[in-house]
């Protein structure tokens, strides 16, 4: 996207949820990508989790090391205090090496209350040490979401009060949407391109809200800004929050 001239100010119009931090300017799921997002103005960052050897929620997309670390292997065959020594950014760019793969606690403990943190649960082993690490910050405004329904089912059997995001990425979600209202979700999050219409008004009517992923081109956050969604999962929230800037001014001007 042409990032538009003038303020970033997060557009009131579009919840904006930073995928995997800002992750067009800095090495996804790092703290750098997080320090950015908020700088951005994003309302919230997403996150992924996959468990440490040792049981420890740890803030990486893939199941295994190389593609986002000097690592190698499985993440689950390594100790939290192992994987906390690899380098994170260096692969995204050399002004980021030495950027850490981050604790899920850690992230929780930077966002404190400033910023919404969407954790995407990758693996079902996670769930519970999730749950238990929320315990310790109550004040946190969590959005918990996973592929896995029928674990998002469990977590909320375990805590009624835990805001949960079911996540689609096929053509039936119809049943995702059923699962969600049954689990007293807070959202519905599709795939870009599964989001039509009748999904909207399936979700509205149930009062779900609903967060497309991930999004990057001008035209689509139009489009996606005109059907009424409640947010956006973005790459680049500096880039998107000027574009929604940039167009209510326009609006306001012809007003
Ligand atoms: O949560 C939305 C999105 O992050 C799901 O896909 O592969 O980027 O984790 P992925
Ligand atoms: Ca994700």
């Amino acid at each position: 996207m042409r990032c538009p001239e003038g303020s970033a100010a997060q557009a009131a119009t579009l919840f904006l949820w930073a995928h995997r931090g800002a992750s067009a300017v800095a090495p996804e799921n790092t703290l750098a990508a997080f320090r950015a997002a908020e700088g951005a103005g994003a309302g919230g960052i997403e996150l992924d989790v996959h468990l440490s050897r040792d049981g420890i929620p740890v803030v990486i997309h893939d199941e295994t090391l190389e593609r986002t670390s000097n690592g190698h292997g499985q993440v689950a065959r390594w100790s939290a205090a192992e994987l906390v020594l690899l380098d994170a950014g260096g692969w995204f760019a050399p002004a980021f090496s030495g950027e850490r793969i981050p604790t899920l606690e850690q992230v929780l403990a930077w966002a404190g209350e400033r910023l919404r943190v969407n954790i995407e649960i990758k693996t079902a082993a996670a769930g519970a040490a999730v749950l238990r690490l929320l315990r310790d910050f109550p004040r946190s405004r969590v959005l918990v979401s996973s592929f896995d329904h029928r674990l998002l089912t469990q977590l909320h059997q375990q805590d009624p009060e835990l805001s949960l995001g079911f996540l689609g990425e096929t053509r039936f979600w119809r049943r995702g949407v059923r699962r969600a209202v049954a689990a007293g979700a807070e959202s519905y999050h599709p795939r870009a391109d599964l989001v039509s219409r009748p999904l909207l008004r399936a979700c509205r009517s149930a009062g779900l809200a609903v967060y497309p992923w991930t999004i990057d081109a001008a035209a689509e956050v139009d489009r996606f800004l005109l059907l009424g969604v409640s947010g956006l999962f973005v790459n680049d929230p500096q880039c998107v929050a000027k574009h929604l800037k940039s167009k209510q001014t326009t609006l306001k001007l012809q007003e």
